[in-house]
């Protein structure tokens, strides 16, 4: 690999919103998320040359993370990243230091994928910084995403990639992680539209993994493996009314949603209006509606904006797949 250095102004990544889940398919399956009417759900983080690292961090849920930055997720992002430059041989003491800021858009403990977004947005901003200093990528997709689940694990108590993959690749993803195939992209139904909204209250991933049992019975077991294995079929010949049949949380919905006020009226409201699947998003206290048209789902948006949010930190929007994932700019 060339150390060659050129000179460098500065880019941004984003990186969306996700649903860990999708209620059928615990730690395996997630979808990233993008509002229909074009505002950005998830985070930015912008990096430039200079003198020294230094990190910033602004946005709406600034307030809400660690005071000092070598706590902060994005700085042990840099720190791993340069360390992987290391195990390659780059010679990292000749690279330009870089000043990150992070634009912490997505609530923390909100069930989007808020940490993912952020570390996803570092991951690809540097390995497309570093990709301008150096004249070649240094590391690949699946590269990245390891580093990602390994930060994320960091975060949650556990390793999983259901809100990385997504948030990273774009659109509804399958995780494998079998050898460099870490996750896979599925197909998807165009006509879906995807409510998410946010309580405004905040549940800690690992909290909301401790309460759950350490281990599951054989017939819900059996029934897990149906669902997503029926679902993934019904994906592949898009047959709508079996995909969203199967869009049921056997493993963690009957213990979590005790941590979710108004959870049971706001899926009643959602399926008497006609909604395809409901569900906790990620590890909660964010829920999301499934519709087939926009008439529902405006519906339903406005319904759970009136009565599952709790105070004005929630939000909720209509939103679709993010096919994209993560962008730099
Ligand atoms: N699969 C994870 C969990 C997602 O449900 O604990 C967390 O966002």
């Amino acid at each position: 690999m060339s150390n060659s250095i050129i000179q460098h102004t500065s880019l941004t990544a984003y990186a969306p919103a996700s649903i860990g889940n999708v209620s059928l398919g615990f730690d395996l399956l997630g979808a990233a998320l993008k509002p229909i009417d074009g505002s950005l759900l998830g985070d930015e983080v912008k990096i430039e040359s200079a003198e020294q690292f230094e990190l910033t961090v602004e946005g709406r849920f600034a307030d809400k993370l660690p005071a000092d930055p070598a706590s902060n997720i994005v700085t042990q992002c840099y720190h791993h990243y340069l360390q992987c430059l290391v195990n390659k041989g780059v010679d990292v003491d000749a690279l330009p230091k870089v000043a990150m800021t992070l634009y912490k858009h997505l609530p923390i403990g909100s069930g989007l994928g808020s940490s993912a977004s952020s570390i996803v947005a570092a991951f690809h901003g540097l390995n497309q910084f570093f990709t301008d200093v150096l004249g070649t990528t240094p590391f690949n997709k699946s590269d990245l995403l390891l580093m990602m689940g390994e930060l994320e694990g960091q975060i949650s108590g556990s390793v999983h990639y259901d809100n990385v993959a997504p948030c990273f690749l774009g659109g509804l993803t399958l995780m494998s992680e079998y050898k460099d195939q870490v996750a896979l992209p599925l197909p998807s139904f165009n006509n879906w539209y995807w409510v998410s909204c946010y309580s405004g209250i905040t549940v800690s991933t690992a909290a909301a993994r401790a309460i759950l049992p350490k281990e599951v019975p054989m017939a819900i077991t059996i029934q897990f493996g149906r669902q997503l294995a029926v679902f993934v079929d019904a994906l592949y010949r898009q047959d709508e009314n079996l995909a969203a049949a199967m869009m049921t949380d056997v493993i963690a919905e009957p213990y979590r949603k005790s941590l979710l006020p108004h959870f049971d009226e706001s899926r009643e409201f959602a399926k008497q209006q006609g909604a395809l699947a409901f569900g906790i998003s990620g590890s909660g206290p964010s829920v999301f509606a499934v519709c087939d048209s926009l008439e529902k789902a405006t519906i339903i948006n406005q319904w759970l904006a009136d009565n599952y949010i709790q105070n004005d930190t929630g939000f909720s929007h209509i939103c679709q797949l993010d096919q994209q994932g993560a962008v730099v700019y």
